[in-house]
């Protein structure tokens, strides 16, 4: 009994820590408006991840076809919209191609002064709202060497490479206590240059990019939810015929 206890106290930790490492990273998350099944929104993200990402970052455990068969889309549209790496000895990459980058880790660390993280798994690792917040909250930081700041990833390396659709915006700070320390924290944001988006565009431009974000993560969770309601299909309608079987054998008993 003893043990079994222990053994639940230790799965409800583990179960629990994820949340817990989210809780304390304090930041405000907005809720990204995910909708994997809708497909025109993941075909709108993924050109968002070909025309803004896809430079820098990898998405090595995706193939290009995948996507193609995944979101309805002919193998040309897939070729226009993201294949613009290369694969081995300089050829374009073919369809079959996995999603990975020309830049080397190298050029990176020189460019950037860190590695670019390959995003196949970023929003399952960092979670949705983490990223659609991400990319929402980049600011004004002439501190910084790429002249921006990131209230959920503090001092970020990646420069804002949305900024003329999004425009710029600086921090409005308030005072918090911790303790007897006063220390600023942002609490919003003051647009200071429109960008080519409204606000609302904005967001809803990041809503396809972490949806489609979304799906490379799990790519199988498309066909999964379809299969679901095919297998739940399947039950009812087997229930209907084993409960009608039932009734004949009984029928002579009552
Ligand atoms: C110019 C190169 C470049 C481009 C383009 C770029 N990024 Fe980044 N990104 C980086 C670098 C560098 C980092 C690592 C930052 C660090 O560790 O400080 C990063 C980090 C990230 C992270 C955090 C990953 C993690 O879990 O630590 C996410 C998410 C991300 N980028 C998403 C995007 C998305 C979405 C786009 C397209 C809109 C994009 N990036 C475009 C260079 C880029």
């Amino acid at each position: 009994m003893k043990n079994k206890l222990i053994t639940l106290f230790m799965a409800a930790a583990v179960l629990l820590m994820p949340m817990m490492a989210t809780a304390s990273s304090g930041a405000h998350l907005y809720k990204a408006p995910i909708d994997i099944n809708d497909k025109e929104s993941l075909r709108r993200g993924a050109k968002a991840f070909g025309d803004y990402c896809y430079s820098c970052h990898a998405a090595s455990f995706m193939r290009f076809n995948r996507i193609a068969k995944d979101l309805e889309m002919s193998e040309e549209d897939v070729r226009d919209m993201l294949i613009h790496t290369r694969g081995k000895k300089g050829a374009p990459a073919k369809i079959g191609d996995l999603m990975k980058v020309s830049m080397t880790a190298d050029y990176a660390k020189n460019a950037f002064g860190t590695a670019v993280p390959d995003l196949s798994l970023a929003a399952r690792a960092r979670g949705a709202d983490w990223v659609y917040t991400y990319l929402r909250n980049f600011y004004v930081d002439s501190y910084r060497p790429t002249g921006f700041n990131n209230t959920v990833f503090p001092d970020v390396g990646m420069p804002h490479v949305l900024w003329r659709l999004q425009g710029l915006q600086e921090p409005v700070y308030k005072t918090v206590m911790h303790g007897d320390v006063a220390v600023e924290e942002v609490e919003g944001f003051e647009q200071i240059q429109a960008g080519t988006l409204s606000r609302a565009e904005y967001d809803m431009f990041l809503g396809d990019l972490v949806n489609f974000m979304v799906y490379i993560a799990e790519p199988v969770q498309v066909e999964r939810r379809s299969m679901g309601w095919k297998v739940l299909l399947f039950l009812i309608v087997l229930f209907g015929f084993a409960y009608a079987l039932k009734k004949e054998y009984w029928k002579d008993v009552h």
